[in-house]
């Protein structure tokens, strides 16, 4: 039902390293290293918006289509510069997306995945042709920088998808267990505004959703585990990754992973993935994208590469 024809990342030229975070709180590069697999992470001075943008241009340059063609733009966030209006309609404006209907949308670190999925309903009912699907994040904006248990987690990054409909999604879910909600949170209207989250109790709910993504996704689709290329999972903690590769014999190598670089960028960190690792990919390779994150949510969408 769809094709990607371009994708592009907010280039952000700030990074901080594990060491720097020492002047902040009382941790270093060894622990957040070993417990989590990040080096470095990227800060932005730069707004939520502004990243946006950038990744929305870079995108539809490379589509070679005019902006004025895209019927559909969604950016996932949770780090929206204003409650409204939203920030896919400062997109629309400024790379001139004129007839774009736009909302934001709000899934956590599943962003990314439930805004994919929602755009491909627009696209296989022929209400329109071309959607444009944003993540984007100044989480550095909504972390406590006192707070060593999450401030090194997290990252600033933005990455977008161009789709045209075509033949390319195969499968995607997205699920929510909002009677666990409180074990990942950020307030808004001046209550709580940080992120905060009891990281034993969403490692777990991480490993058994990523497991189930990959169950689901194969049963759905109909295809053998083996049949699938790539997978893109949220980049959260190289330490769940790791655990579900050898939990279900999957090569690591199959699992795209850069948060070494780039931190957690919650519903950022798929379409950075992606955007990164698109150099390796060949057409018909399929690739399963997997988010987690608050709410709980959780969720998959299963593409087939196309060039
Ligand atoms: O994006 C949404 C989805 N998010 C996730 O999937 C995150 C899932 N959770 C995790 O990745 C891990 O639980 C964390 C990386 C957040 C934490 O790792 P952990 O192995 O579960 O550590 P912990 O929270 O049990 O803390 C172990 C120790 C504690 O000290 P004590 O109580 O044992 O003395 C912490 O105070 O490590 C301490 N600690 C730190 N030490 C140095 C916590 N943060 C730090 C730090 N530097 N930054």
């Amino acid at each position: 039902m769809s094709k990607i024809i371009g994708i592009g990342k907010a280039n952000i030229s700030t990074t901080m390293s594990n060491e720097e975070w020492g002047a902040y709180v009382q941790t270093d590069d060894t622990w957040i290293r070993t417990r989590t697999g990040i080096e470095s992470r990227h800060i932005s001075e730069r707004s939520t918006t502004a990243l946006a943008v950038e990744a929305a241009r870079v995108a539809v340059e490379q589509s070679g289509l005019s902006a004025e063609q895209i019927g559909l733009i969604i950016v996932a966030t949770i780090s929206a510069d204003q409650m409204m209006p939203s920030t896919a309609a400062s997109v629309q404006a400024a790379i001139g997306a004129t007839d774009a209907m736009t909302f934001d949308l709000n899934a956590a670190c599943t962003g990314f995945i439930a805004a994919f999925n929602t755009a491909q309903q627009f696209l296989a009912n022929d209400v329109y042709e071309y959607a444009l699907v944003i993540g984007a994040e100044q989480l550095s904006s909504v972390i406590d920088w006192s707070d060593r248990n999450t401030c090194v987690l997290f990252g600033d990054g933005a990455g977008a998808v161009l789709i045209q409909r075509s033949l390319c999604f195969l499968a995607g879910e997205v699920f929510t267990r909002g009677d666990e909600m409180g074990v990942l949170t950020l307030g808004a209207k001046g209550k709580n505004p940080y992120i905060q989250m009891n990281g034993k109790e969403v490692f777990k709910f991480a490993t058994s959703v990523l497991t189930s993504c990959i169950e689901r996704a194969i049963m759905r689709a109909k295809i053998t585990e083996e049949a699938i290329d790539w997978i893109i999972p949220h980049q959260a903690n190289k330490r769940i990754i790791e655990y579900v590769a050898k939990k279900q014999k999957i090569p690591i190598e199959k699992f795209v992973l850069n948060l070494n670089r780039y931190g957690n960028t919650s519903a950022a960190s798929i379409p950075l993935a992606l955007v990164d690792a698109a150099p390796n990919f060949k057409s018909g390779d399929k690739i399963l994208l997997i988010g987690f994150g608050g709410g709980l949510t959780w969720g998959y969408s299963l593409i087939e590469w196309s060039e």
